[in-house]
């Protein structure tokens, strides 16, 4: 079997490295087919922090193809990336395409597949914000359309998609992103120095980022969040991503003494960075589950959620990008007793292959 797995962001990096591993694992089992597994990058992420860096510390295998295409507007950037990844697929002729989550590489990764007849397999199927003006939702909404196998973290992904018609293909695998977390998290207590470097003592300090084009792209939303974490009152972890350093060097902002700001960091410090915060506040999809699995409250800097289940709990507080809003959801916070297993295990990658490997049978 062939599989051209389609990446591009960040997260992308961090989840397919868990596929890559249970295919290597696959491949050393006697008696199987093996797996022939073939990596694009859109080169959506570019910068050493934002892209390298993963393949390095996750293992994950140098992509094939790297098509560059960098930075551009919405439609820009798809197309070129549709008409790319066209140009891979025809020559390479897999069996499978492998997509993940949401970004503009998800959906240039569907459609160019889905026009060729190639079968689509989609990890982290099934999530909704409800929310169209996000570009995520729309990705996500015509992936999932478009996909053969639809992966899901929960059953709250399968009863989303269900409410959209689609109920073939569907499996719940779990999330791939928890088998990351405890990749990581053994090897960030050896490999990662970054509490010292920052002279950081646990729970002496608060994790933050933020990226979504709602809270980077409006002036309002983004001057609130950086006054929140002025009024905090104690360290404040800030390693920016490149789009909201862009908008907050553009709008002049000024960050409070108590915040230290740093260019992205390893996935390896981030992790180390999460297990020792005292709170995360953040508007990342992927570390509102780190959060959670590491039983560290989040505050989620957002009006509304795909990961749903972390709210309900109680481990995860909406607090939209409103300065009170967010102060007082640190002040307030107190953690709930219970802690139920959310999202999958270890094993999540695995079953992602499994149903991969039962659906060509
Ligand atoms: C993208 C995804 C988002 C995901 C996030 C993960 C879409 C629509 N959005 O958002 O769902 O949560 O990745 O981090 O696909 N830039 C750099 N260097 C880089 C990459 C980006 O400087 O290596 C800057 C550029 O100015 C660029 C901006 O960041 O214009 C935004 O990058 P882009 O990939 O378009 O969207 P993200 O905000 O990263
Ligand atoms: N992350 C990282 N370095 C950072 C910030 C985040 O390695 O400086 C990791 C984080 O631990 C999580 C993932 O990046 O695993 C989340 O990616 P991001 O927030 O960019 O995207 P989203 O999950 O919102 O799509």
């Amino acid at each position: 079997m062939k599989i051209t797995t389609i990446i591009g962001a960040r997260p992308q990096f961090i989840k397919a490295a868990m596929i890559s591993h249970a295919i290597a694992a696959h491949n050393q089992l006697v008696g199987y087919a093996q797996i022939e597994e073939i990596i694009l990058h859109t080169g959506q992420h570019y910068d050493d922090h934002m892209s390298a860096i993963f393949f390095r510390e996750l293992d994950i295998p140098e992509p094939k193809y790297n098509l560059g295409i960098g930075s551009a507007s919405h439609g820009r950037q798809t197309g070129q990336m549709l008409m790319a990844i066209e140009e891979v697929l025809l020559k390479e002729r897999p069996d499978w395409v492998l997509i993940y989550g949401d970004t503009n590489s998800t959906l240039a990764g569907a459609l160019a597949a889905s026009k060729l007849h190639i079968r689509i397999a989609h990890v982290e199927a099934g999530l909704r914000s409800f929310n169209r003006l996000m570009p995520e939702e729309i990705n996500r909404v015509v992936s999932d359309q478009l996909s053969h196998l639809l992966l899901c973290p929960s059953q709250v992904a399968i009863d989303n998609l269900a409410a959209e018609g689609i109920t073939k293909g569907v499996s719940i695998t779990g999330d791939v992103m928890a088998g990351a977390l405890q990749f990581a998290a053994t090897r960030a207590s050896v490999h990662s120095d970054i509490l010292a470097s920052l002279g950081l003592r646990p729970q002496g300090y608060i994790f933050a980022t933020v990226h979504r084009a709602e809270n980077t792209d409006n002036s309002q939303r983004l001057e609130n969040i950086v006054s929140a974490f002025a009024s905090l009152n104690e360290p404040v972890i800030f390693p920016v991503h490149p789009r909201t350093r862009k908008f907050l060097k553009e709008r002049g902002y000024k960050l409070s003494e108590n915040v230290t700001l740093m260019d992205p960091v390893s996935y390896f410090d981030s992790v180390a960075l999460e297990t020792s915060a005292r709170f995360l506040l953040t508007d990342s999809g992927g570390m509102q589950k780190e959060a959670y699995w590491l039983k560290v409250p989040c505050i989620t800097m957002r009006d509304e959620t795909e990961w749903v289940e972390t709210v309900e709990s109680g481990w995860n507080v909406l607090a939209g990008a409103d300065h009170d809003r967010i102060v007082n959801a640190v002040r307030t916070f107190t953690a709930p007793m219970e802690h139920l297993p959310l999202y999958g295990d270890s094993e999540s990658a695995a079953r992602c292959l499994h149903a991969l490997l039962e659906s060509c049978e």
